[in-house]
């Protein structure tokens, strides 16, 4: 007879999951700390015999040295200028070695949809589904997403779909400042490219990196700015991340006022 999974186990796996610990990396657990020379460590001869037995550290994958992040933002601005296409684009972000989330990341998630589309919106990051797939809301939220769509009369192949930060974050902590600072030139270029005529914030941290906007989302969400491509105005609007609207399906009423406004401004513009 099989013996049946233990429910500890497998809650104490999501956690793991949900945390960002992904990936099995040895039998035995390793107290990395013990291992650094340092004034946080203890010396040698004080540490537990077992640190003392253990394997020395192994020397880490060459990696570009990490740069301050206004240097990553200027080479990312810099860089993210150079693209003349949106195959150009994807393939300099995909190669962009200064931001610190790539490296934990298991791939870049650029965009999904249509660049053709009239409507792009515009998330926080991707999380575990996403960094799977390598593809923007095809989670849980992006399920959501995709039936708010629909309710409009609009699917993945009418609007086009990116994300602040292409990268990401470890246990889908919210991106850094810094981190969104430098990933900003690629989704303002990502926009310029597409140049849709509606753009659309989906939660408060794009709201307030493309937008500009520091008013809680329940007041900004639904009013009309108007945001400059480099190129042209277009209209932008804020409104509830599909993740929000998860934990709080009452708000779904505000979310559907939105995605009429959506609609209307579509037909009209
Ligand atoms: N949340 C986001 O903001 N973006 C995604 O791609 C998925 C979830």
């Amino acid at each position: 007879m099989t013996e049946s999974p233990d429910p500890n186990a497998r809650d104490l796996i999501e956690f793991y999951l949900d945390a960002g610990a992904d990936a099995f990396i040895g039998e035995e657990p390793v107290d990395r700390f013990a291992l650094v020379d340092g004034p946080v460590a203890p010396k040698v001869a004080e540490r537990p015999a077992l640190v003392r037995e253990a394997a020395p550290p192994i020397a880490a994958p060459a990696r570009p040295a990490p740069q301050a992040p206004d240097e990553a933002a200027t080479a990312a601005r810099i860089a993210a200028r150079s693209a003349t296409t949106l195959d150009e684009l994807r393939a300099i972000v995909e190669g962009f070695d200064g931001c610190a989330l790539k490296a934990t990341a298991s791939r870049t998630v650029f965009s999904d949809g249509n660049p053709q589309a009239r409507l792009m919106l515009v998330g926080e990051a991707p999380g575990r589904d996403e960094d799977i797939e390598g593809l923007p809301f095809v989670g849980r939220s992006g399920k959501l997403l995709n039936q708010m769509l629909k309710a409009i009369g609009l699917d993945r192949t009418s609007v086009y779909i990116a994300n602040i930060v292409p990268w990401r974050p470890p246990g889908n902590r919210d991106p850094s400042p810094h981190e969104s600072a430098i990933c900003l030139p690629f989704i303002l270029r990502q926009i310029q490219l597409v140049d849709p005529d509606v753009l659309v914030c989906l939660g408060k941290p794009s709201m307030q990196t493309l937008l500009g906007l520091m008013e809680p989302i329940s007041k900004a969400r639904g009013r009309w700015v108007t945001f400059n491509t480099g190129k042209r105005d277009i209209k932008a609007l804020a409104t509830f991340h599909p993740a929000f609207l998860l934990r709080s399906p009452l708000q779904k009423r505000f979310a559907w006022r939105d995605l009429l406004a959506i609609k209307k401004a579509l037909k009209n513009g």
